[in-house]
């Protein structure tokens, strides 16, 4: 069983499933993965401390893939010359062979030209209808728009994905996917029959095998619910969706007594300390960890091919089941 879509036929992949950039974990063992399982996956470009590594890392998912096409991520920041890294991320893509990118976090107007004057393709992740369709006029190739309950830097928009969603279809032509909150084939289907072209996720992936994250955090996401993370920074304006652990609850407390910069949050925000303490040792509490309520429906540590087989299986029993509401009167 397979959906085909605008999205589907865009990226020339089997399922209607996009695996968003995931700082530090999106590297080539997972993205491969689910390319391999006939979704399309983007490896995160920033987490590379040198461009040499990155190219490294698309040669051994290249490999892994066995020239199935894969994606690479490009976050972009709003601090001033924090994006200076970012020609020199899509000329290695480029180079490697990569066609397909997914940018995030800030205007894609200087990303549009290069990508295409390489024969690449573009979605563009953004939590509002109003940045899609700027988006849209600088001439990317899709729009992936997300809701507030994305795991990740949702920005400063409060609608949920399927509210988003259902406006920007009214408002946008491209090719469109939701995210945020989307962890069951139930919703995947629900996505398309809104109307969208598939959907973008992460946080219901922080359990496949293939994440490079310890199994202490992948347990703890499979023993969690729905209510497994919670939003931090809003007061600064950063809106940080994250696992509902000690460091989330310390940054809270920090805000109500009123720290309203980063700096005054010390090393307990930093992504590197939650690579150290979290991903790679396993103190689950030790560093604030990206994750959506889509992780409650976790409910092994498995191959992220099993996740995909199963959002496709219950995505086809959702849209049957649906298809069967309709009687002729
Ligand atoms: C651990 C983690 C790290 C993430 N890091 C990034 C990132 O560096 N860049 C980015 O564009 N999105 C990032 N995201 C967002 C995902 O790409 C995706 O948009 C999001 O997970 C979808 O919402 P969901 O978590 O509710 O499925 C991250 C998400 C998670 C869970």
């Amino acid at each position: 069983m397979a959906f085909r879509t605008r999205i589907t036929d865009l990226f020339g992949i089997r399922h209607p499933i996009l695996l968003g950039g995931m700082h530090h974990l999106g590297q080539s063992g997972i993205v491969a993965a689910v390319v391999n399982a006939g979704a399309m996956g983007f490896i995160t470009a920033r987490s590379f401390e040198s461009l040499e590594d990155l190219r490294a890392d698309l040669r051994r998912c290249r490999e892994l893939t066995q020239g199935k096409a894969f994606g690479v991520n490009l976050t972009l920041s709003r601090r001033p010359g924090a994006n200076r890294h970012v020609p020199g991320w899509i000329e290695v893509a480029l180079e490697e062979g990569v066609r397909h990118f997914e940018s995030a976090g800030d205007s894609p107007e200087r990303l549009v030209e290069a990508i295409h004057r390489g024969g690449g393709l573009l979605v563009h992740k953004c939590p509002s209808v109003r940045h899609a369709q700027s988006a849209a006029r600088l001439g990317v190739d899709a729009i992936a728009l997300v809701g507030c309950e994305e795991g990740g830097h949702p920005g400063a928009n409060p609608l949920s994905a399927f509210v988003n969603g259902a406006f920007a279809l009214e408002q946008i032509g491209l090719p469109l996917v939701l995210g945020g909150g989307i962890g069951s084939g139930r919703q995947i289907a629900a996505a398309l029959a809104l109307g969208a072209d598939g959907v973008v996720m992460g946080s219901r992936f922080m359990v496949a095998r293939e994440v490079r994250a310890h199994d202490a955090l992948k347990q703890r996401i499979v023993d969690a619910d729905q209510y497994c993370s919670t939003a931090i920074l809003g007061s600064l304006g950063d809106t940080w969706r994250v696992l509902h652990n000690d460091a989330a609850r310390e940054v809270h407390r920090l805000e109500a007594g009123g720290a309203r910069s980063h700096a005054e949050f010390g090393d307990l925000i930093l992504s590197s300390r939650t690579r150290q303490r979290v991903y790679e040792e396993g103190d689950v509490d030790g560093g604030i960890v990206s994750l959506g309520p889509a992780g409650g429906f976790a409910d092994e540590i498995e191959p992220a091919a099993r996740i995909v087989e199963k959002l496709v299986r219950d995505a086809a029993l959702a849209a049957s089941a649906f298809a069967g509401v309709m009687v002729a009167q």
